[in-house]
């Protein structure tokens, strides 16, 4: 079985980053080549000269052609070699592989698997990122030294933020909730709710709340890379569980996770809240997100050097696992479906 789910979309980059220059990524195990070409197409190659494997990555853009800075072998944007210098075009010509990509919430979207099947609209998209009423705020892509679904783990545990991040997104108060889980159209969303008690720091800082609120967090995952996670706060007895949100902060803090590979991952995160604010309060609120999520990258990081370490370490289990163990499921279901063998009738 392969080690990750290719027949989907992934993001690789904030678009902001790709333009009429050369840049390396790696994804699932893969080293891409991307730039944007004269038609705002951004084109995916995988990174290496097919010639002596140089990475095209440093060579140069003629045009929209990429061109080996070695020797001169040239790709176009489907990555046909259009010329090879000193010789004539070989036949049929040199080609290498090309990816199918979108850009859809200021992220480029790439499809690694088989490109037949690479249908944009498959791309998840938040609709509160396109609302007027609401605000999107693009924070950073954050490295982190461990395996994208150790990073996954943590955003299918609401439980964590007690503990983590007692100076930005939790508060003692939610230790002993439970957290509850569901699958929902497709996907797994984890949530708990704390009433009744303190705001979190961050909406200490960025609420007006003079009391007690009641806080929700909705973990969504969609197999494989992708969290959202929807948490907020209301005064305490205005019916936010029942569903009255017309007084509240509401907050999507989106993960777009690229698996760069077995010990590496980007986590691409933005922000959506139900309210506008001036520059300086979403760079304040951006730096709040930066904080927490350097707890995690800690941790996290922490966790994956004991792993490789321990390798033969049973974890014990815990209720608070049954999500994160429904995430693991589903993500190898993804993989078992690709590489099942096909169904194809024996002859006799
Ligand atoms: S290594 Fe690319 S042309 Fe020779
Ligand atoms: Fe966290």
């Amino acid at each position: 079985m392969g080690k990750y789910a290719l027949n989907t979309w992934y993001p690789i980059a904030w678009s902001r980053d790709i333009t009429n220059n050369l840049v390396a990524r790696r994804i699932v195990e893969t080293d891409v080549v991307l730039y944007r070409n004269s038609r705002n197409h951004v084109v995916a190659h995988k990174d290496m000269c097919p010639h002596r494997m140089l990475p095209l990555s440093m060579g140069r853009l003629r045009g929209d052609a990429i061109e080996c800075g070695y020797h001169g072998m040239t790709f176009d944007c489907s990555g046909t070699c259009v010329r090879i210098p000193g010789q004539r075009l070989l036949n049929p010509p040199p080609k290498i592989d090309t990816y199918p990509t979108y850009e859809q919430m200021g992220l480029v979207w790439i499809w690694m698997g088989d490109p037949t099947m690479a249908d944009p609209s498959l791309i998840f998209d938040l609709p509160q990122y396109h609302d007027a009423n609401w605000s999107a705020v693009e924070g950073d892509a954050l490295e982190l030294d461990c395996h994208y679904l150790n990073l996954a783990d943590n955003l299918c545990d609401p439980s964590h933020v007690s503990f983590v991040h007692l100076s930005t997104l939790g508060t003692p108060a939610g230790e002993d909730v439970p957290v509850r889980m569901e699958m929902q159209d497709g996907h797994l969303v984890t949530w708990r709710w704390i009433n009744n008690s303190p705001a979190i720091p961050l909406f200490q800082k960025f609420g007006n709340f003079s009391g007690n609120v009641d806080r929700w967090h909705y973990y969504h995952y969609y197999a494989p890379s992708i969290a959202i996670i929807d948490f907020g706060s209301a005064p305490t007895g205005t019916g936010a569980q029942e569903g009255n949100r017309s007084d509240c902060i509401q907050i999507y803090a989106c993960h777009f996770m690229t698996p760069v590979d077995e010990n590496k991952t980007i986590d691409h995160w933005l922000h959506v809240k139900n309210f506008h604010a001036d520059e300086a309060t979403n760079r304040a609120l951006s730096a709040e997100f930066r904080k927490a999520f350097q707890e995690d990258k800690l941790i996290l990081e922490a966790i994956h050097k004991n792993e490789q370490k321990h390798v033969n370490h049973t974890p014990v289990k815990l209720a608070l696992d049954a999500s994160p163990i429904k995430m693991r499921r589903m993500v190898a279901d993804m993989i078992a479906t690709e590489t099942a063998p096909s169904m194809v009738p024996s002859t006799v």
